[in-house]
């Protein structure tokens, strides 16, 4: 009797295993489907999907859009030098904007090329860095264009990398407005990045200035 219990209790489990078996095999069932297939939908994720179900989420903005408080695209790439020659500044500056220039010039740019812009600034100047940097007092840099400078900063330069990611586009321009507000005062052709006001502003202090050195000893 007792036999002949273990043996059907033996049977019965064999059967109910080998049917939950034939059960998996069986092509297209899933236990407990929503646990093996997240129904969780990503955000910013593509919208067709979303679209055809009618569903409340988050979608892709339009291309082309420009966060709030974001600077439009400068469109300038790698290979098209003739556009980035061409370029120029898009904001209205002053003072204050190449004053923050000059601060992320040493920050950024000093290193290599020189908190005097000459090329020789101390990674250079003790050998650490093989190649040598451009001295922005130079008569070529003097003729560089802002919007080649800009592409310098974005794209890099054989040995010097890219510097986007540390300056957003306004910052690189307030870098460029201190490179050529220097450069202006070394030989190269008047600056002219600050707006009207803050010109005439510096024109005065200009002329005090002058006014103070041609006065007799
Ligand atoms: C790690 C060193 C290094 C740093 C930092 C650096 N540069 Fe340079 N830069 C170079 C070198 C080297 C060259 C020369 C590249 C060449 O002509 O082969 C160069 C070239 C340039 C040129 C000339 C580009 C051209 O088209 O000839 C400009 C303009 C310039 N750098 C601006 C900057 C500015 C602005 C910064 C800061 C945002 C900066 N660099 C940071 C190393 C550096």
């Amino acid at each position: 009797m007792k036999n002949s219990l273990t043996y059907i209790l033996f049977a019965g489990l064999t059967t109910l295993m080998l049917s939950c078996n034939e059960y998996n095999r069986r092509p297209g069932r899933v236990y407990a489907p929503d646990m093996f297939y997240s129904r969780a939908v990503d955000y910013y994720n593509g919208t067709q999907k979303i679209e055809k179900e009618k569903g409340f989420y988050n979608k892709m903005p339009v291309p082309g859009t420009v966060a709030q408080n974001q600077f439009l695209p400068d469109n300038m790439t790698e290979e098209d030098t003739t556009y980035a020659k061409a370029y120029k500044n898009p904001f209205v500056f002053t003072e204050a904007d190449v004053d923050n220039g000059k601060r992320l010039y040493n920050i950024q740019c000093g290193i290599c090329h020189g908190t005097n812009l000459d090329g020789n600034g101390p990674l250079y100047a003790s050998g650490k860095f093989a190649a040598m940097p451009a001295n922005l007092k130079g008569e070529k840099y003097l003729a560089m264009t802002e919007g080649t400078i800009y592409h310098a900063i974005k794209f890099g330069k054989n040995a010097m990398g890219s510097y986007a990611s540390q300056l957003d586009t306004k910052e690189r321009w307030q870098v460029i407005a201190y490179i050529k507000q220097i450069q202006s005062e070394n030989g190269g052709s008047p600056f002219t990045m600050i707006s009207k006001p803050e010109t005439t502003e510096t024109a005065a202090i200009q002329v005090a200035n002058d006014s103070t050195k041609s006065e007799p000893k």
